[in-house]
């Protein structure tokens, strides 16, 4: 029996969320995900965006099937991320946010709040979003009207 192939995950963050960010990326590659880090590469004080658009473009393009990104409060990088057209980027900080982010809205990238979660409820969120598949149907005509 062939193992099956877990997608390819961008992972992004600024300083505020790196911690966070490499005991995600520690899960992840712990079961078998394959990551691609966009930074932040430390706790020095950087611009989320400059490690933002990167991911986004990554997902946007395919070569990330999902991604996961991190600020201290999730907004900034979340603002960022949702400039590129074809990115969904959904702010959950907690599971049945993500499960819901992902049903509903097909979120192609999690945002957590890194400042305001625990890291237990983050990893949970992240499995959560992950396992969960997205609905289609009626969300499938809304989604398709999100870009401008
Ligand atoms: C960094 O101090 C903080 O502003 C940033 O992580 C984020 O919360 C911005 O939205």
């Amino acid at each position: 029996m062939s193992t099956p192939v877990l997608p390819t995950i961008g992972m992004c963050s600024d300083h505020a969320g790196y911690e966070l960010k490499n005991k995600i990326k520690a899960m992840l590659t712990g079961k078998g995900y394959k990551v691609m880090d966009f930074g932040t590469d430390s706790e020095d004080s950087c611009d989320y965006p400059d490690f933002a658009h990167p991911c986004a473009k990554a997902v946007e393009s395919g070569e990330c099937a999902l991604g996961i990104a991190m600020c201290g409060t999730g907004n900034g990088i979340s603002m960022t991320l949702n400039k590129h057209q074809g990115i969904r980027a959904a702010l959950c900080w907690a599971p049945e946010l993500a499960k819901l982010a992902k049903e509903h809205n097909n979120a192609n990238i999690l945002v957590l709040p890194a400042r305001f979660i625990d890291p237990e409820v983050a990893l949970k969120t992240v499995e959560v979003y992950l396992d969960t598949p997205f609905e289609g149907g009626r969300h499938e005509r809304r989604i398709a009207k999100i870009p401008v």
